[in-house]
């Protein structure tokens, strides 16, 4: 069964607790954070994840849309993320980005756009504990599902079982009731979805029904 990260992108920015205890059934909460550099919009930052993490006990799986992440990343796990994403065209320093994460004590995940090649993090593999493939292009919720990154995680996957690597394939953008099954058999344990989940009457249900198409 695939695991499922709701995205509080598409959650009330002025209500964002009242939301997150509606959702019953999450695996971690997708929190996207933004710095209007590397992705042409601003969202949530440092002092969001602290409120959040002492007010929920789901796992805060923090996304970094930022340039220069290396420089955030110890803060963004002393507020209290358990997994934090850190783009591979954000840095030139990605290797000591995901050292810093992990010397932190958190899980450390990296992140590749829809027009970025696998080969860009292949040298990272064994030194992560996820990857995440976006399947659109960063910057918005409610995005259209990029059928190309199917066969991208596809081709994760093998690299994964080839290499004997243990890592979580998490996917991210577009994700729905339409594409889970397809992205849950190519090889993803964890599906980000946003306006799929908060744009319905029934959030715990939306998770439900992505959890049940992959059993
Ligand atoms: C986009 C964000 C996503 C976004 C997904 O840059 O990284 O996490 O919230 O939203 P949906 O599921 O609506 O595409
Ligand atoms: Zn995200």
């Amino acid at each position: 069964m695939i695991k499922v990260a709701p995205s509080i992108l598409s959650a009330d920015p002025a209500n964002l607790m009242g939301d997150i205890n509606k959702v019953e059934g999450a695996d971690y909460l997708h929190v996207d954070v933004m710095d209007g550099s590397f992705v042409p919009n601003l969202s949530f930052g440092l002092n969001t994840v602290v409120g959040l993490s002492k007010n929920t006990d789901i796992k805060l799986d923090v996304h970094l849309m930022i340039q220069n992440p290396e420089n955030y990343v110890e803060q963004f796990v002393k507020a209290g993320a358990s997994i934090v994403g850190v783009h591979v065209e954000s840095t030139q320093h990605i290797a000591r980005a995901i050292q810093i994460i992990k010397n932190a004590g958190a899980q450390a995940e990296v992140v590749i756009n829809p027009g970025t090649p696998l080969t860009e993090l292949e040298e990272l593999l064994p030194e992560v504990d996820q990857v995440l493939i976006m399947s659109v292009n960063p910057g918005f919720g409610g995005q259209k599902f990029l059928e190309s990154s199917i066969s991208k995680v596809k081709r994760l996957s093998a690299l994964r079982q080839a290499r004997g690597l243990e890592f979580d394939i998490e996917i991210d953008g577009g994700i729905s009731d339409k594409n889970v099954k397809a992205v849950y058999d190519a090889g993803v344990d964890v599906a980000v979805a946003g306006s799929y989940v908060f744009g319905a009457e029934d959030y715990s249900k939306q998770v439900q029904l992505l959890k049940d198409l992959t059993k």
